[in-house]
């Protein structure tokens, strides 16, 4: 594309949007299983669960594992049609998302649909904790589901 005299210069990519992740939020694993996984995570790390919840909306149980100032997340389907049961029916148990902490979600949603990503969630949506979350698809991503985390 020309850059026209008089108009805004084009957007060079990585050079105008400023660092937006301040943190691993957490690395989720899909498990059948939530007790045997928490339990093996015990006896093989002497970790213990700091957060457990129900997400009805997602169809999902989660407990979170802290490891420094992230998590891990075990978690597993509550419903056949949820979209674990569905990931791990699929592939697998095993690595299914990556959470990426930012200080505001609409604005790295945006700055991702930007650079090219396709949202899963079209604005930011309520998570678990008390968070904000928006899951971008993995097309797009390079093969990963990401989910943003604003706290
Ligand atoms: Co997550």
């Amino acid at each position: 594309m020309q850059h026209q005299p008089g108009s805004a210069p084009p957007v060079q990519m990585g050079q105008t949007v400023r660092m937006l992740l301040t943190e691993i939020d957490h690395v989720a694993i899909a498990v059948r299983d939530l007790e045997a996984a928490i339990d093996y995570y015990q006896r093989a790390f002497g970790a213990t669960v700091d957060h457990r919840e129900v997400v009805e909306s997602d169809g999902v149980e989660e407990a979170l594992l802290k490891v420094a100032e992230s998590y891990v997340q075990l978690l597993t389907p509550t419903r056949d049609d949820s979209p674990v049961a569905k990931a791990i029916e699929k592939r697998g148990e095993g690595l299914h998302h990556i959470g990426y902490r930012v200080a505001d979600c609409a604005e790295a949603l945006a700055a991702m649909v930007a650079a090219g990503a396709t949202p899963i969630d079209a604005a930011p949506r309520p998570g678990s904790r008390g968070t904000t979350v928006a899951f971008m698809h993995p097309k797009g991503s390079f093969g990963t589901l990401i989910e943003l985390v604003q706290e």
